[in-house]
């Protein structure tokens, strides 16, 4: 309905042109908002505010030549103009109902399909070095359900999981790898069972043995040379590691498999030829040795000039030599036509950089779009970044664990007599959703309270609530089995069908938003507002009992379609839907 609304004011701006109204290069940004107020109509849009300066009138007149010139539509009950200009629009409630009917026919809800474009998405990429941790979390789940939100609207999307696999802590790893070295496989598996562990381990000898520290840093150069048995022994850390990051991801739900994996040690062989290219183009500078480039928009808080660093004095290279690489990879061989960074926001200033650099160098295709959708951090109940008791780093593991038992107690004291297979699966949705839910409905920009507490509340825009919500739909269903729907049509009369028709009719434009912004926070929003819309439409208008047969199927295919959104837009949050709970 809102694209029916703008495309009715661009054939208006049109004709404006044509009528030399305004001028005809004049770019109208056209804006178009649902209203707060229903009295106000469905949309309004402040268009001719946005024309006074060109047309020079006044707005309210824009407004009513606007009204005068907007094409005819059977989607339009009414027009009106509203204070000093706006312009608000009342949809016909048949219009809606047909896009309502439209959509239960179809299994992508009657969304409008974007221009199809290749995007790739980069997200998890943990350090495989350590073991996941909670600030692998947010990463993984809000890239996930992204990604699954823009393979919906059809786009053609390449996860790219950008895994920290090289860098001198290898060096370490490897060295305490072989120290403990036996010629049993399953040995080796086991101590590497507990990456977090064996990292410290590792990083003790490197602290206490010189012998140790210099075997290790031994073990970097050759291993950066191409050494067979160096390479051999970082490959099965890499694998080994990796394997536990495949557990969680399966465990989560997330849809990355080992071949999405693009780690950093992809990039190696290119890493030489991006200094080459950037020194070519005339932009290198040494720095102490290093080599580096400055930028004019890059300033320390002290107005110092802030390089990128490419390649230390040593030779080494750096995490932006690799990014530089891995965004010429992204632009000439997978063509994207957007790149979306699911990374910490502490490394804003670092993406702003190499974004900039690689414009600069024209290392990728002017068109592409670059955008690092960054998020805050996961704190602990006391504001703080979120730790265990004594302090440590929580793993990933024990805090699923943990959702697990909690969600445990939660449904089994709802179902005291269920059995206890079914209150475990039951539980392993909710407790799964719980943490996913948490994360994905908050603004991801923004810092957030990790709480087990909230998150398992049935009350507020939480999983178990819309879980809930989802099983009483449901439920109606179950009690309406012998109701024949497939002649059934949807009629709009009582003001709590409209609301939540329309309400139904806005499941496309918060896709649009999530994927243009890359904000699943967005989807959380609307199904909760549809799943308490529902419920003031369930108290108001009897389903099951309506006065007649025509209102009654009408009302239970806007369950259906309230179902069908519920279940979807789950699903693209990457939460499973139960039938009971
Ligand atoms: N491995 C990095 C980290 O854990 C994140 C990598 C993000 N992606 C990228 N292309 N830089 O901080």
């Amino acid at each position: 309905m809102k694209s029916h609304i703008i495309s009715l004011l661009e054939q208006t701006v049109e004709s404006f042109k044509q009528q030399a109204l305004i001028p005809a290069d004049f770019q109208a940004r056209i804006q178009v908002d649902r209203t707060k107020d229903k009295s106000h109509g469905d949309l309004a849009t402040n268009l001719a505010m946005m024309l006074t300066k060109v047309a020079k009138k006044n707005p309210r007149d824009i407004a009513q030549l606007i009204i005068d010139n907007l094409p005819e539509s059977s989607h339009v009950a009414k027009v009106e103009i509203a204070g000093p200009g706006f312009i608000n629009f009342f949809i016909d409630d048949n219009a809606l109902a047909s896009q309502l009917q439209a959509a239960l026919n179809d299994d992508h809800l009657g969304i409008e399909r974007p221009t199809k474009q290749t995007i790739v998405v980069d997200y998890s990429s943990p350090n495989l070095a350590k073991e996941m941790h909670v600030g692998h979390l947010r990463s993984t789940i809000i890239g996930d359900s992204v990604v699954r939100a823009l393979e919906f609207q059809g786009h053609h999307v390449i996860r790219q999981n950008h895994v920290g696999d090289w860098g001198t802590q290898f060096g370490m790893l490897l060295a305490y790898m072989e120290e403990l070295r036996t010629d049993d496989q399953a040995q080796a598996s086991l101590q590497l069972s507990d990456l977090q562990e064996f990292y410290r381990a590792a990083k003790v000898r490197f602290d206490e043995s010189d012998e140790f520290a210099t075997r290790a840093r031994k073990l970097v150069v050759e291993l950066q040379s191409g050494d067979e048995y160096c390479n051999k022994l970082w490959r099965e850390f890499n694998d080994i590691s990796l394997s536990h990051c495949l557990e969680i991801y399966q465990r989560l739900g997330v849809s990355l498999t080992r071949e999405d994996v693009r780690g950093e040690s992809a990039y190696n062989a290119d890493l030489e030829q991006v200094v080459a290219d950037l020194d070519a183009k005339g932009l290198l500078s040494e720095s102490n040795g290093a080599k580096v480039v400055f930028q004019n928009e890059f300033k320390t808080k002290d107005g110092d000039p802030l390089p990128v660093i490419l390649q230390k004095a040593d030779g080494g290279y750096l995490y932006a030599t690799s990014d530089m690489a891995a965004m010429r990879y992204r632009s000439n061989v997978l063509k994207a036509d957007r790149a979306l960074y699911f990374v910490d926001l502490r490394q804003a200033l670092h993406f702003q950089q190499v974004f900039s650099l690689a414009r600069q160098a024209g290392f990728v295709n002017p068109e592409m779009s670059l955008e690092h959708t960054g998020f805050g951090t996961m704190n602990g109940e006391d504001g703080r970044p979120f730790k265990t008791r004594s302090g440590g780093v929580v793993k990933l593991v024990d805090l699923l664990d943990e959702a697990d038992v909690r969600a445990l107690e939660l449904v089994r004291s709802k179902n005291p007599d269920m059995d206890e297979a079914e209150l475990a699966e039951i539980a392993r949705v909710v407790g799964i959703s719980a943490v996913k839910y948490a994360d994905l409905s908050k603004n991801r920009a923004s810092d957030y309270i990790f709480s087990f507490e909230q998150m398992l509340s049935f009350e507020g825009n939480t999983a178990p609530y819309l879980l809930y919500a989802y099983t009483r739909v449901a439920g109606i269903f179950k009690r309406a089995q012998d109701v024949d729907l497939s002649q059934a049509k949807i009629v709009l009369e009582h003001t709590k069908e409209k609301e939540l028709a329309n309400k139904l009719a806005q499941f496309n434009e918060v896709l649009t938003r999530m994927t243009t912004k890359g904000q699943p926070h967005v989807l959380c929003a609307y199904l909760y507002e549809l799943a308490s819309e529902f419920s003031s439409f369930y108290e108001a208008c009897p389903v099951l009992a309506a006065d007649t047969q025509a209102q009654k199927e009408s009302r239970l295919l806007l369950a259906k379609l309230t179902a069908n959104t519920l279940k979807t837009g789950l699903s693209l949050l990457g939460i499973d839907t139960l039938e009971r709970m």
